[in-house]
């Protein structure tokens, strides 16, 4: 059996470090810019130590985009609130690994939500943890950085663990898109992509400033086909 094609990049706009005051224009601003999905970061305060966003601000900005809302629950206990953020607006909904309950039930209260689910792991969560549920999910976020915060630096770290994954879903032949969210931006899209990435989350490689946010996101798309053979990924292969 052929493995699947690899896709081109896919850009997910962060909205974490856009302008907060004004988050309706933001998502416009992203979806004018051409990027492919918007990433709703949502934070609890406590699975993670910042606090952001809730349902009803999803489902506020969710009129200013056609784009698929991939909301990315960083809480607790996820379980309560997938209909919460089903309601809102969400096409896909991501819970982590790290977080309480079980996988498969997640998987199954967020597609009988009418949403894809998603899986995320933290840095430091070893891959073969997503591997029992990698059948049933609709997108694998590997996070290269510690979740709660944009603006953080690539840990190029993760990158053995992210090809180790995408080895395994084509071991599998399994058409799983894999995220990768954290300190993406042009100097390290590449790698990311070239790793076995598909969906690049951006924050603060895209909302750099005002203005027209297409020539960000060409620039972006382009510089992920520079590929495995950055100097970032030199490094990983190293470490
Ligand atoms: C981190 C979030 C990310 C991140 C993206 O907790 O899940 O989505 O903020 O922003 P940048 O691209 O600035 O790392
Ligand atoms: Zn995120």
């Amino acid at each position: 059996m052929t493995p699947p094609a690899k896709r081109p990049p896919q850009i997910s706009a962060s909205i974490l470090n856009a302008d907060f005051a004004q988050l309706g224009s933001e998502v416009r601003r992203a979806t004018e810019g051409g990027v492919d999905s918007i990433h709703l970061d949502v934070m609890d305060g406590h699975f993670v130590p910042n606090i952001s966003l809730g349902p009803v601000v999803v489902e506020a900005v969710r009129a200013d985009s056609t784009l698929p809302f991939h909301s990315h629950l960083m809480i607790s206990e996820p379980l309560r609130y997938v209909e919460a953020f089903a309601n809102a607006g969400s096409d896909l909904i991501v819970f982590h690994i790290e977080a309480h309950g079980d996988p498969h039930e997640l998987v199954e209260r967020i597609h009988r939500a009418g949403c894809s689910a998603g899986l995320a792991l933290n840095p430091e969560t070893a891959g073969e943890t997503a591997h029992p549920y990698m059948d049933e999910i609709d997108l694998l976020l590997v996070m290269t950085v510690r979740p709660g915060f944009g603006g953080q630096e690539f840990l190029v770290e993760v990158l053995p663990k992210l090809r180790a994954l995408r080895a395994e879903a084509e071991r599998r032949n399994l058409d799983l898109p894999i995220g990768v969210d954290g300190g993406v931006k042009e100097d390290t899209i590449g790698a990311a992509y070239g790793s076995g990435g598909d969906v690049m989350v951006v924050g603060s490689g895209l909302y750099r400033g005002p203005g027209d946010l297409r020539p960000i996101v060409d620039e972006l798309r382009e510089a992920a086909h520079s590929g495995a053979g950055s100097a970032i990924d030199q490094a990983a292969a190293r470490s």
